[in-house]
């Protein structure tokens, strides 16, 4: 299968199940097929969460790690410690290899994380909270888990083909008081080698303190 259709395939997954199965078949090839397509959310997620996360922010969510791409630069600037969680355990193997995590842990996001209220200084969450993937309700237990004024990172899609229930729940949840937009990039193509009509904002939010 071409990475392009790969990347189809997560896409169409119906079920958690279904999704897991499409990431631990991918997991082995998944970075150098993403990289092959100009992947840019890692490098322009670091940016941002540098000039948004203080130095010694700790400890910090990677939500949907997969292999570990994302935390990947901000280990070598010093960030962390880092906990991955992944729905797909071929992705978390990828990961576990690395040595940046100082904890993995196999969980689904959409419904309560098995982590206490405030027990990350800052979340960060990567191509993962996207159609197909994890759903819009995934912010919810994300923001339980943040630290009061702590900052949540994430990517969404931002192109005409989105689904409006992810920026309604942002929208839910900021009229709700439970956090505060404090960011976000301009749209910026994601993989503009394999899927160049897909844009992402890279977003920052404060946890209501
Ligand atoms: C496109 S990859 C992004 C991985 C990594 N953050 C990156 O930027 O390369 C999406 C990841 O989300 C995971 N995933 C999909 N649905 C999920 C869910 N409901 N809960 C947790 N992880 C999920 C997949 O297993 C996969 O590793």
């Amino acid at each position: 299968m071409s990475e392009e259709s790969k990347v189809g395939h997560s896409y169409l997954a119906r079920t958690p199940q279904e999704q897991q199965a499409a990431y631990d078949d991918w997991a082995a090839t998944y970075e150098r097929d993403l990289c092959a397509m100009g992947y840019r959310i890692p490098a322009m997620a670091a940016a941002v969460f540098t000039r948004h996360v203080a130095p010694d922010a700790a400890p910090i969510l990677d939500a949907g790690c997969g292999g570990g791409i994302q935390a990947e630069p901000l280990v070598a600037m010093g960030y962390g410690p880092f906990t991955g969680i992944d729905l797909s355990e071929g992705m978390l193997a990828i990961a576990r290899a690395k040595g940046i995590y100082a904890e993995l842990r196999q969980m689904a996001l959409g419904g309560r994380l098995d982590f206490p209220d405030h027990a990350f200084a800052a979340v960060l969450s990567c191509g993962t909270i996207t159609p197909g993937h994890a759903p819009p309700e995934s912010f919810d237990d994300l923001i339980r888990v943040t630290r009061p004024g702590g900052r949540l990172i994430f990517s969404l899609r931002d192109d005409a083909a989105q689904d409006p229930a992810y920026p309604a729940a942002l929208e839910r949840l900021t009229q709700a008081g439970a956090w505060r937009p404090v960011f976000a990039t301009e749209p910026l193509q994601s993989m503009p080698y394999g899927e160049p009509e897909v844009f992402h904002r890279i977003h920052v939010y404060e946890r209501a303190g």
